[in-house]
């Protein structure tokens, strides 16, 4: 299959120096964008600044903002089988940027902050015959959270992960189907728990 994976942060800039983002060091992204590679899977990493390397043999598409990611993905999806949607997205950026470097007055500052659009939910209206996973990081009502997100995404399957996951390099995840209950659990190295989530979207997806 070919499959898009979408990887790290996005990054929403204030001015020409400072952004909003996130701690996302695309681990999970990558790790999923290596199994699938080692599966045999040719691979659209669409990947937000990260400091690790992706793994050889994906073509990586290098983006930044969210709309960057956005754009990338609508661009590549058509050619796709499926998406997996491990980045954290910004949800929301400041609705301008200034030129320049912002410089202090004395005073306080506020930023009108705009929803960012949400790559995966676009991608779940025009998915048709293809197949689409997300993840859901929740602290409160996890199980509800997910359930709620991978029915407005219109995901076939949501993976549920909890804050600890940030920058770890393990991670403890439920694999939530349509039917709105867990199906498995993993925990493990996000290394062997990318493994054990493509060969289920092999066994499920794989035709
Ligand atoms: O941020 P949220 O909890 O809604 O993320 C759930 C899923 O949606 C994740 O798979 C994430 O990659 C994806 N997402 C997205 N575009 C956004 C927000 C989230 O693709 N703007």
């Amino acid at each position: 299959m070919k499959i898009l994976i979408t990887a790290g942060p996005t990054r929403e800039y204030l001015d020409d120096v400072r952004f909003l983002s996130n701690a996302s060091s695309g681990r999970m992204g990558l790790a999923i964008a290596q199994a699938a590679t080692d599966a045999g899977h040719q691979v659209v990493l669409v990947c937000g600044p990260i400091e690790l390397p992706p793994p050889p043999g994906c073509e990586v598409v290098d983006v930044e903002g969210t709309r960057d990611m956005y754009d990338a993905c609508m661009a590549r999806f058509a050619e796709c089988d499926g998406v997996i949607a491990a980045a954290a997205v910004c949800d929301y950026g400041p609705r301008e940027r200034h030129s320049g470097k912002l410089s202090k007055t004395g005073e306080g500052l506020s930023l009108e902050l705009v929803e960012m659009p949400d790559i995966l939910a676009e991608l779940g209206r025009r998915k048709e015959h293809r197949w689409s996973i997300g993840f859901a990081l929740e602290s409160q009502d996890p199980h509800a959270h997910a359930v709620d997100k991978l029915r407005r995404k219109n995901c076939d399957a949501i993976l549920l992960n909890r804050p600890s996951a940030i920058g770890a390099d393990d991670n403890a995840i439920e694999l939530i189907d349509t039917s709105g209950e867990t199906v498995v659990s993993w925990t493990g190295r996000k290394t062997d728990i990318a493994r054990r989530l493509i060969e289920w979207i092999d066994q499920h997806f794989g035709g």
